[in-house]
């Protein structure tokens, strides 16, 4: 552009020289003369500050909504069972049920042990023990009381006439005895209190008497029996003519037992 512009002037210049001689003013007055040339222009200024920032614009209108999105999702393959859970809480107990038919009786129950004999009362009257009995059996098994079965009184049972013992009721005194027939063989018999020997009789004449009678003391539950020694010398009979017998009773009880 610098050039384009040098050209302008230069011409400007041409055509000013050539009509200077060909026009005359009027006038001698002093007139301005034709402005003079242009000078070349400046170079460029630096450039400005920048300028301040403008204010925020308006908020600009809603757009329109988008197309829907294509979703080329599938149900997924279904998954492994799971896990079976804990046990429950137990329920709360159920309502009682009827009352069942009722069973069959049992089997009647076994006798019970004989009880051991209580002492007596305070008013009570005095206890009573006695027996007496025959012996039925002649030649009796040594080693072993012999039974008189042939019972003449036994009230209170405290005899066993075919075990041949008596056993006592009570703590007390008592008063044994026997008359003994010996026909054929010895008697060697005695009178046992709880197995040992009290008194003994030998007799070896037929139809002779073996005899003897003791008072004894006896706590509640002794045995009192007669026993002969062996079989050589069980010569013991027994007759409708000739009796055997075994026979005792309880004197008196001892104090603490009235
Ligand atoms: C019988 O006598 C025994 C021995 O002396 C004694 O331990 C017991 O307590 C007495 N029983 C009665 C009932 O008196």
């Amino acid at each position: 552009q610098v050039p384009k512009m040098i050209w302008a002037s230069i011409g400007l210049l041409a055509s000013l020289s050539l009509s200077s001689d060909s026009w005359c003013p009027a006038s001698c007055q002093a007139t301005s003369g034709p402005p003079g040339v242009a000078g070349l222009p400046g170079i460029k200024g630096d450039p400005g500050a920048d300028g301040a920032p403008g204010k925020p614009g308006l908020n600009g209108q809603k757009g329109d909504q988008g197309d829907q999105g294509l979703c080329n999702c599938k149900d997924g393959e279904k998954g492994a069972e799971g896990i079976q859970g804990p046990l429950g809480m137990k329920g709360d107990q159920g309502d009682v049920g009827p009352t069942g038919l009722a069973g069959v009786d049992g089997q009647k129950g076994d006798k019970g042990d004989e009880g051991i004999i209580g002492p007596p009362g305070p008013c009570s009257p005095a206890i009573q023990s006695a027996f007496s009995a025959r012996l039925e059996n002649i030649y009796p098994v040594p080693d072993l009381p012999i039974p008189f079965t042939g019972v003449m009184y036994n009230l209170q049972f405290h005899f066993d006439p075919d075990r041949g013992v008596y056993k006592a009721p009570v703590n007390g005194t008592y008063v044994f005895s026997y008359h003994l027939v010996v026909f054929t063989k010895v008697l060697k018999v005695g009178l046992f209190h709880n197995f040992l020997p009290i008194v003994k009789s030998t007799e070896m004449v037929n139809l002779g008497l073996a005899a003897q009678q003791v008072i004894l003391h006896l706590n509640m539950g002794d045995e009192v029996w007669l026993q002969v020694k062996d079989t050589a010398n069980n010569g013991m009979f027994t007759s409708s003519e000739s009796s055997s017998t075994f026979s005792g009773f309880l004197l008196y009880p001892d104090i603490e037992a009235m």
